[in-house]
């Protein structure tokens, strides 16, 4: 796959043949209310009233409330959540386009191979789902009822069942025209060998869960029985398409949800139930305790995550692991506590999704779930070991970075005590003292995060509305570049920002490589007077059509140019004006003479425009 790129006319063609407002009416309903823009509800931010906009002639979608904006490929990137490249597989997939193959011998083999897995599950998904809708699904049906999962939430997860039948997936597959190849049938894990050396199906007598990978194809599957007996659940073995602990089940939906959190429990069922209860954020570690790879895969996808494991030993224990792995990964992490019943799937189905809500927003940070752990850990038939419970609370606390929290906890932690603040942050620090491996790691770390976070300096500089559209212009039409003459440099934009965006974004100009996507690119995180420049710039971009029409376009251009180099002198001018008035002799004449050629220049400008 290393260095293997999709040639930039088959870009073009998928581009051209993925109608920006058509792509995006897949996803949010759009009004034309102004001019020759949609406006519609923004998929990327929660909002009461349309601040996302898609022009059809620029082909660029923007959104002034959260300033996500670009073209047809960078939509699909944000509402999938997903790199290039499957953006353009999945645009070129809609499109009815084939995408060239690399030359590459054994990645023709590993996606031929991958593509025959997933039609094979595919396959198998819409069998199992078949099976339960037809009379032989009563006992599948009727267990779904006891757990009270309606028919839509059935089709929304695409729930299936497998019969009692031996082979009934692997006739079906062979009815399909998918068996012929016996190896690839058993490498998907879907069905096994039998001494005789005939095929069977793995799962019988099962409900059947569809597991999805991020971009919603079916990987693999779990299967649960209908009563107590075990093993309660079986899943789809390791295959070349499925791995354990990189996936998330649930992830497919929930991160579409608005939330801006996820929540972590550990079932099927309790995905499910939360779903359909309109918490609509949930995923689920799929019997694996919490890896590295399903942190980092949650961090792409959210910056804060709610654990809520079972109330069991075993899933407070894993609880704390998780949690661990995924504060390492950057996420805030926070749990939540399910009383009394089991699982929050159980809670839910007794207490309603109300009462629910409450408990995540009662849920706690890391540092008071550690410590509640380690006062549970630490009490025995109702007696608290204070001396144990101090010991470990301080260490839990030693290994926190921050001093103020550590402060703050520490205040707490004596009140529990009965002991002075100041004791108990001595011991604290003292810990923090003889800790020395990792932490070294831990602070390069932090800073790492700090020094990212405060990163978009905020500039307060201005901006003239003509070299907003003067960039915007030239983002249109490459034509209009070589008319001006002689070309517009940084320093005819205003300092700071349009500097900034100007000395990026000049130079793709003059290539005629600029387009609007580009532009609004290369200005996100870039601000003026606290205003977004992107938000300008998009404003700009889908006004100006209406404001020079198709044709005016260039002369605007041109006019645009010399307006804002005249206002610029102008603006010096004005600077240097006053600037005399306070100079000391020496810097006066600089500035005089300065005056001079400012005013000289004016000069000729007028005349040439004349
Ligand atoms: N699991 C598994 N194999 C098992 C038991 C559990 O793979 N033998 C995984 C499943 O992904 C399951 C999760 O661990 O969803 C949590 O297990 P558990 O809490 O026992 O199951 P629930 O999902 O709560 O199922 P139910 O509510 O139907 O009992
Ligand atoms: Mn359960």
């Amino acid at each position: 796959m290393a260095g293997f790129r999709i040639p930039e006319q088959v870009i073009e063609e998928i581009k051209a043949s993925s109608e920006l407002v058509s792509v995006v009416e897949q996803y949010v309903r759009l009004e034309k209310k102004t001019g020759q823009n949609f406006f519609g509800l923004c998929p990327f931010h929660s909002e009461d009233t349309p601040s996302f906009s898609v022009s059809p002639s620029k082909q660029i979608f923007y959104c002034f409330g959260c300033h996500k904006g670009g073209d047809v490929i960078r939509f699909i990137m944000e509402i999938e959540k997903c790199e290039y490249l499957p953006a353009i597989q999945l645009l070129a997939q809609r499109a009815g386009i084939t995408l060239p193959e690399p030359d590459d011998e054994a990645y023709r083999l590993r996606s031929e191979k991958t593509k025959a897995l997933q039609a094979i599950n595919l396959e198998a998904a819409r069998f199992y789902y078949q099976n339960l809708i037809s009379t032989a699904g009563r006992d599948a049906r009727a267990y779904l009822q006891k757990r009270q999962i309606s028919a839509q939430t059935v089709r929304r997860f695409g729930l299936g069942c497998a019969l009692a039948d031996w082979d009934g997936l692997y006739r079906h597959l062979q009815n399909k025209g998918l068996a012929d190849d016996v190896d690839l049938l058993l490498q998907s894990g879907l069905l096994r060998r039998g001494k005789s050396g005939n095929l069977y199906d793995l799962f019988r007598e099962r409900l059947m869960f569809p597991i999805l990978d991020v971009m919603g194809r079916v990987v693999a599957f779990g299967g649960r029985v209908y009563d107590d007996s075990v093993p309660k659940y079986i899943n789809s073995p390791e295959t070349p398409i499925y791995t354990k602990g990189r996936h998330l089940y649930g992830l497919n939906l929930a991160k579409s949800s608005k939330a801006g959190r996820l929540l972590m429990v550990e079932g099927y069922m309790d995905v499910i139930a939360l779903y359909q209860a309109g918490i609509d954020y949930t995923v689920a570690a799929l019997g694996t305790a919490m890896t590295e790879n399903q942190a980092r895969l949650l961090a792409k996808y959210s910056e804060s995550v709610i654990i809520a494991f079972d109330a069991d030993a075993a899933g407070q224990t894993a609880a704390l692991r998780s949690l661990d792995i995924l504060h390492q990964h950057g996420l805030k992490v926070t749990v939540l506590q399910v009383p009394e019943g089991k699982d929050p799937d159980e809670f839910i189905r007794n207490n309603g999704s109300e009462r629910f809500q409450a408990l995540i927003e009662q849920s706690l940070p890391l540092l008071d779930f550690k410590l509640l752990a380690a006062r549970r850990e630490h009490t025995h038939d109702g007696a608290l070991d204070i001396l144990a419970y101090q010991d470990e609370a301080c260490d839990v606390l030693g290994k926190e970075e921050n001093a103020i929290v550590r402060e703050l906890y520490a205040g707490r932690l004596a009140d529990e005590l009965s002991a002075m603040s100041e004791t108990v942050l001595r011991e604290i620090e003292r810990r923090r003292s003889q800790k020395k491996p990792g932490q070294q790691h831990d602070q390069l770390r932090q800073t790492l995060l700090t020094t990212r976070r405060s990163e978009p300096a905020e500039r307060h500089a201005p901006a003239t509305r003509d070299e907003i559209y003067l960039l915007t212009l030239l983002a249109s039409d490459s034509a209009i570049w070589p008319v001006l003459d002689p070309g517009p440099v940084v320093e005819d934009f205003s300092e700071g920002s349009m500097q900034t965006l100007a000395a990026a974004v000049l130079p793709l100009a003059a290539d005629g490589r600029l387009d609007m996507p580009l532009l609004l690119d290369q200005a996100q995180s870039l601000t003026v007077m606290g205003q977004p420049l992107a938000d300008l710039l998009a404003q700009a971009g889908m006004k100006q059509e209406e404001r020079f029409g198709q044709q005016g376009q260039l002369e605007a251009a041109v006019e645009l140019l010399k307006r804002q180099r005249r206002g610029k002198l102008m603006r010096r001018k004005d600077v240097i004006s006053q600037a005399i008035m306070t100079a000391d002799p020496v810097e006066r004449d600089r500035l005089k003479q300065e005056l001079l050629e400012i005013s000289q220049q004016l000069e000729k400008m007028k005349s040439t425009s004349q």
